[in-house]
């Protein structure tokens, strides 16, 4: 599991909690008593869910202790819990009306299994809410890929490869889910993040993408010359608009998935 920086990932706050509000406001459960928001960082999705359902009780939970710290400094009165998404609930005691997810399923195992196990954890009328990113092959993951399999990479880099995020299509989540939901919401969306700067795509990724890239590498030294070389590739691939601005699209996937009574 790759290691978590708040401040880093927090630098681009407003877009990241942007899919985050657009998921909550099309979840059609009115007064939800309970919520988890499971992965919630440093808490900017969990202080979402606190707007839109101001009398719920809500719990953030997240497997990086620096997050949750994050969290508990910034909204000391709410409960946050350290847990891994892939253990959590195994035993299927906890309920919940709302089980919400903004951006971090993907660095969750198996979601064939995870999903339906999710599901099971909704009262009834109540929904899973989950958005994570859609854009595996564009071309900033598939450029940190390449580099990583250069000849002067690839033995820095363990035999195994580097353990990436993952996601499926909109259909394989309607596959795995449509069988324990009552009916489905499920969308996607192309945001064009208007970025100063090519660099300051590698700072967004360096918050999360690159991190298990970097993470792998043994030393500072190697990871300058890793994010070097990025650079000089993400330059190129997004280069600048008239006015110095770079279009950075990234594609996110939205599913609500509805209890029945
Ligand atoms: C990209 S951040 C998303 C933070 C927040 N939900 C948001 O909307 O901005 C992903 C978060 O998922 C957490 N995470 C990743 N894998 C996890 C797991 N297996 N169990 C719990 N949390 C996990 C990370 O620690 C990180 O805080």
């Amino acid at each position: 599991m790759p290691t978590w920086d708040s401040i880093q990932y927090l630098q681009f706050a407003d877009q990241r909690t942007r899919p985050c509000r657009d998921l909550a406001a099309r979840v059609n459960v009115a007064t939800p008593g309970c919520v988890i928001d499971l992965g919630c960082g440093p808490g900017n999705s969990t202080a979402v869910l606190m707007e839109r359902w101001p009398a719920a009780q809500i719990t953030g939970l997240d497997s990086s202790p620096q997050m949750i710290e994050s969290a508990q400094s910034s909204y000391p009165g709410q409960t946050w819990v350290l847990g891994d998404i892939n253990s959590w609930n195994a035993d299927g005691k906890e309920q919940f009306d709302v089980v919400y997810s903004n951006a971090a399923l993907q660095w969750a195992d198996d979601h064939a299994a995870l999903f339906p196990r999710l599901m099971r954890a909704i009262n009834p009328c109540g929904a899973l809410a989950v958005q994570m990113p859609g854009h595996f092959d564009a071309t900033a993951h598939r450029l940190m890929r390449e580099i990583a399999a250069e000849p002067a990479w690839k033995d820095r880099f363990p035999p195994s490869g580097v353990r990436e995020w993952h996601v499926h299509n909109l259909p394989f989540y309607y596959d795995v889910l449509s069988s324990c939901a009552n009916h489905l919401d499920l969308w996607q969306t192309e945001y064009i993040h208007i970025m100063p700067s090519a660099q300051a795509i590698l700072e967004w990724y360096k918050g999360t993408g690159l991190r298990p890239f970097l993470d792998a590498l043994k030393s500072d030294d190697q990871q300058s010359e890793f994010l070097e070389s990025y650079l000089t590739k993400l330059s190129t691939a997004y280069s600048p608009r008239a006015d110095g601005k770079v279009l950075f699209p990234f594609r996110r996937l939205f599913i609500v998935a509805y209890a029945a009574k």
